[in-house]
């Protein structure tokens, strides 16, 4: 498996690949690789010849009051559970190598993307698309992977590579969780002891908010409130969201009565994590 920091060395190597007529699959990431990165690799080599991982902790899609500098990093750690996964190449450009000095192109989007996280994280989206559309352009996979733990940017993404006829299909992965619940996360290396037991919250209530939905209730208030009110046993967990929304147009709906989206952003003390269960995927192992 190689390591690359430039452009040209991945347009290189996959135009040897796709010239004996290989095929390609991409796995963005921000790298601090855990089991949740892991199984968008197995999903990658189940389907393609070739993989590669783009490890890329990207400025564009923090805010300015966000965990940019403090990020966890480790390509050594990253490297090992890549080739462990049957990647075949990393990515792993310097911001200077993605963003030269006068850059000026964005890919922005109108729908989708105001609300859920995009509310509290405004400039989030518009980074996110940003990226992932250079990261396209320059792997030019067949195939790019994502998790449905971040249930919004692959709804982004998906309407994104439909909007601007980008000839790649989009995966979407089940939430890889730890044993007792928590969805697993770079940013649960924040959490102290106190905190990592707090987390749990976010599980727990997403697995009460699916099995309600799994016993028939469709009321998202009743949904929501049940949800909201076993978050605020949690001394240390501060809710910024808990919401049910179409899962196609990521709009607040009353009743579940079409494919749904229950999403939750919670603080843990300060760390931000998120949880979320499609209904769609109730029943079948998806959900929470
Ligand atoms: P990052 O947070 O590193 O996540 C990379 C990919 O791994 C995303 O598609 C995310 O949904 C998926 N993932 C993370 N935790 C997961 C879990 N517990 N189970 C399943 N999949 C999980 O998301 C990003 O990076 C960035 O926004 C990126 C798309 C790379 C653009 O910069």
């Amino acid at each position: 498996m190689n390591i690359v920091k430039t452009v040209a060395e991945v347009r290189e190597q996959v135009k040897k690949w796709k010239s004996e007529g290989l095929s390609v699959g991409l796995v963005p990431t921000m790298g601090y690789l855990h089991d949740g990165h892991a199984s968008l690799m197995d999903a990658s080599k189940r389907d393609n010849d070739r993989t590669v991982v783009s490890i890329f902790v990207n400025p564009m899609q923090f805010g300015p009051t966000e965990d940019l500098d403090s990020y966890p990093r480790d390509l050594e750690h990253d490297s090992k559970i890549a080739e462990e996964h049957g990647a075949d190449l990393i990515f792993n450009p310097e911001p200077e190598e993605m963003y030269h000095d006068n850059f000026s192109s964005f890919v922005d989007m109108t729908v989708l993307t105001e609300e859920l996280c995009g509310l509290s994280r405004p400039v989030h989206f518009r980074g996110v698309c940003t990226v992932v559309t250079k990261l396209f352009n320059i792997v030019q996979p067949d195939r790019a992977y994502f998790g449905k733990k971040d249930a919004q940017q692959l709804a982004v993404i998906r309407h994104m590579v439909d909007d601007l006829n980008m000839d790649i299909e989009i995966i979407g992965c089940p939430i890889v969780r730890e044993a007792d619940g928590l969805a697993k996360s770079s940013r649960n290396t924040y959490l102290n002891a106190e905190e990592r037991k707090a987390a749990l919250i976010l599980s727990q209530a997403a697995a009460l908010g699916s099995k309600l939905v799994q016993n028939g209730e469709t009321d998202c208030t009743v949904i929501l409130n049940a949800m909201k009110e076993k978050i605020q046993t949690e001394p240390l967990a501060r809710i910024d969201y808990v919401k049910i929304v179409d899962a196609a147009t990521m709009q607040q709906i009353t009743v579940v009565d079409r494919p749904a989206l229950c999403a939750m952003a919670v603080y843990i003390g300060k760390t931000r994590l998120i949880d979320n269960f499609f209904t769609e995927d109730i029943g079948n192992g998806g959900a929470a």
